[in-house]
């Protein structure tokens, strides 16, 4: 069985990605995401969640192209998922091209192109939405 890994916050979930989450799990046939928790967007992104941890989790769980979602708590905890859990293909959406290049010792890395127009960020800003 072939394992894919994709990383994100999922805030104010969107058809960006959905679309993403198909093209990952096409890639594979079993899909994780490790989804960032609100600590780990306030700490080290300075990002607020509308969504907490728990409801962005119930969403993605929902969601047919996802098998298993677990916590990214850290920037430095992707080589030891990729291990822990036998992972076979990294995927992230183009606007991290290169980024996680590093990872190559341990598995296939594939940046898949960004949906245009549509982001959490534009959506709340959009909506007069507070950052
Ligand atoms: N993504 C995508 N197409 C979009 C928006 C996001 O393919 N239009 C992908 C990102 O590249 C990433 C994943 O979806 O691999 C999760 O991205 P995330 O940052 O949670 O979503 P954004 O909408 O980009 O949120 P923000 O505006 O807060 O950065």
């Amino acid at each position: 069985m072939k394992k894919v890994i994709t990383y994100g916050t999922f805030d104010l979930l969107h058809y960006g990605h959905i679309n993403i989450l198909r093209r990952a799990k096409e890639q594979g046939d079993y899909l994780i995401v490790a989804l960032s928790t609100d600590e780990f967007n306030w700490n080290e992104k300075r990002k607020k969640c509308y969504f907490t941890y728990e409801q962005r989790k119930q969403l993605l769980e929902s969601i047919r192209y996802v098998d298993l979602v677990i916590p990214e708590e850290s920037w430095d905890q992707k080589i030891s998922d990729v291990k822990e859990f036998r992972v076979d293909t990294f995927v992230m959406g183009d606007d991290w091209k290169g980024k996680f290049d590093f990872l190559q010792e341990y598995c296939e890395v594939v940046y898949l192109p960004r949906t245009p127009e549509i982001s959490t960020t534009q959506i709340k800003s959009d909506l007069g939405v507070k950052k």
